[in-house]
């Protein structure tokens, strides 16, 4: 039987809101915009969640692509008229802890997080999380928020540009689980996780911290500005990365928002 399968995902799914519809499709360009799609048109209920066992145009953050094909997990959630507290940055942190905690408990092993949307198991990538919101401007709120979650499960191939970032979970930990099982633990995860961004947002904070790659270690933070070097410090309670630039001539701490930069390890391994 496929291992992704719209009766074992609502058979382990423990959510009292979120992911209580689901669509599962076959291929779809981007289960964010299937979503967006529908909200535009008035479409789109509170809490659905969207399935593709392929993408064929799988998006990433800063307008990059995110390589879909089958194997992979991708899944989106639509959050209409999130609470105020409930902002993109916030949204990317609790989805990529519930991912975290999601491989861990099936497979034993915890990934770690880059800042500020992957997912990673060693050095290599296994996963990505894209939120993209939509601000109404007359009630100078958030319409609505899609949160998207790609986890590589059991693709064993990825392409030569990909093949020393990317990887899945089978070829990191050779544990094969199910792609309905992660749907539904990932979705049991972020409905927790959710209202943790609006009861306890510094705590949130905290246990994405735990698992943060490079914190204290020498980064490249590389913008539309150039590259430049500096030490990793923290996270701050919105969800924007702490750095000290090293070329500064005095000691400078920024906080750098999760639309603007990519950061890479000191070693510059593409990591
Ligand atoms: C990244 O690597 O920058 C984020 C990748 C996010 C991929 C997921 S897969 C489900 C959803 N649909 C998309 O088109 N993107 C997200």
């Amino acid at each position: 039987m496929d291992d992704l399968d719209l009766g074992q995902i609502s058979g382990h799914i423990n959510t009292s809101w979120l992911g209580r519809t689901i669509v599962l499709v076959g291929s779809v360009d981007s289960t964010n915009s299937w979503l967006k799609e529908r909200a535009e048109e008035g479409r789109a209920k509170d809490g659905t969640l969207v399935i593709s066992k392929v993408q064929t145009g799988g998006r990433g953050r800063l307008g990059r692509s995110f390589h879909s094909p089958e194997g992979g997990l991708y899944m989106s959630f639509f959050i209409r008229k999130p609470d105020m507290k409930m902002d993109t940055s916030l949204a990317t942190i609790a989805a990529a802890i519930s991912a975290r905690d999601a491989i861990h408990e099936l497979c034993g092993i915890r990934p770690r997080l880059k800042w500020v949307n992957d997912v990673y198991i060693g050095d290599r990538k296994v996963g990505g999380i894209l939120v993209e919101g939509k601000f109404d401007p007359v009630g100078r709120t958030m319409d609505h928020l899609v949160i998207g979650i790609g986890i590589n499960v059991t693709t064993e191939e990825f392409p030569e540009e990909l093949k020393d970032i990317a990887s899945s979970i089978v070829n990191e930990t050779g544990i094969r689980i199910s792609r309905s099982l992660l749907c539904a633990r990932i979705a049991d995860n972020l409905e927790k996780m959710l209202r943790e961004t609006i009861e306890d947002p510094e705590g949130l904070v905290e246990d994405y911290k735990g698992s943060l790659m490079y914190i204290g270690h020498e980064i490249t933070v590389s913008s539309g500005g150039g590259v430049r070097p500096a030490r990793l410090v923290g996270v701050d309670r919105k969800g924007g990365l702490v750095v000290r630039y090293l070329d500064a001539e005095y000691e400078v701490t920024s906080v750098i928002s999760s639309g603007e930069v990519t950061i890479r390890g000191g070693s510059g391994n593409g990591a």
